[in-house]
């Protein structure tokens, strides 16, 4: 009797420390997945990045991310209107680091030379963060299976 009681004891000291440790690294992959720059599901970031959209993309990009008229029909400069950032535009068909680097470079260092576009760079104008919170902010409007499908690209 006395002896069974001990081994289930170690039994079940044994499972509650798998338990801890299962539950330890679990909480550590979530919270690296919660701080991923960008990440549409990190309320801090989209906040931060809500005001800055606003305040720097919104006169192209539409104050609800709406885009210009007719944004896929190229201008006889040879640029292109500001294209939406909702689930209408492309936005969601690139991923994060074409995103970031559209952004952070601008329209011009993207593309290849004699490249006309009216994208500006924002990297005298914003930190590294802050550029990744407005793209959170952008994917925050996003309903969850168009972030599922960007996510993956
Ligand atoms: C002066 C107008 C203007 C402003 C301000 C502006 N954009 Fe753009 N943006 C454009 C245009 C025009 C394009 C279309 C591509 C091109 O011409 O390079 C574009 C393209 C983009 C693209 C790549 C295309 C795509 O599919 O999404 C991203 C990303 C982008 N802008 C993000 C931003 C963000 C974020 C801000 C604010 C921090 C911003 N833009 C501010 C004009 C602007």
């Amino acid at each position: 009797m006395k002896k069974s009681g001990g081994a289930l004891k170690i039994v079940l000291g044994v499972l509650l420390v798998v338990t801890l440790l299962a539950g330890g690294v679990y909480a550590f992959v979530q919270q690296k997945a919660y701080n991923k720059p960008g990440n549409p599901a990190n309320t801090e970031s989209v906040a931060q990045g809500k005001p800055l959209y606003a305040r720097f993309c919104a006169s192209c990009h539409g104050k609800n991310l709406e885009g210009q008229p007719d944004w896929d029909i190229q201008k006889e400069d040879g640029s292109f209107p500001a294209p939406p950032h909702d689930t209408s535009g492309h936005t969601w068909h690139h991923n994060d680091a074409f995103l970031f680097e559209y952004t952070k470079s601008g329209g011009r260092a993207v593309n290849p030379p004699g490249f006309v576009s009216e994208m500006p760079q924002f990297s005298e104008i914003m930190t590294d963060s802050e550029v990744w919170a407005v793209l959170a902010y952008i994917k925050s409007t996003w309903p969850e299976h168009i972030r599922v499908k960007q996510a993956n690209r």
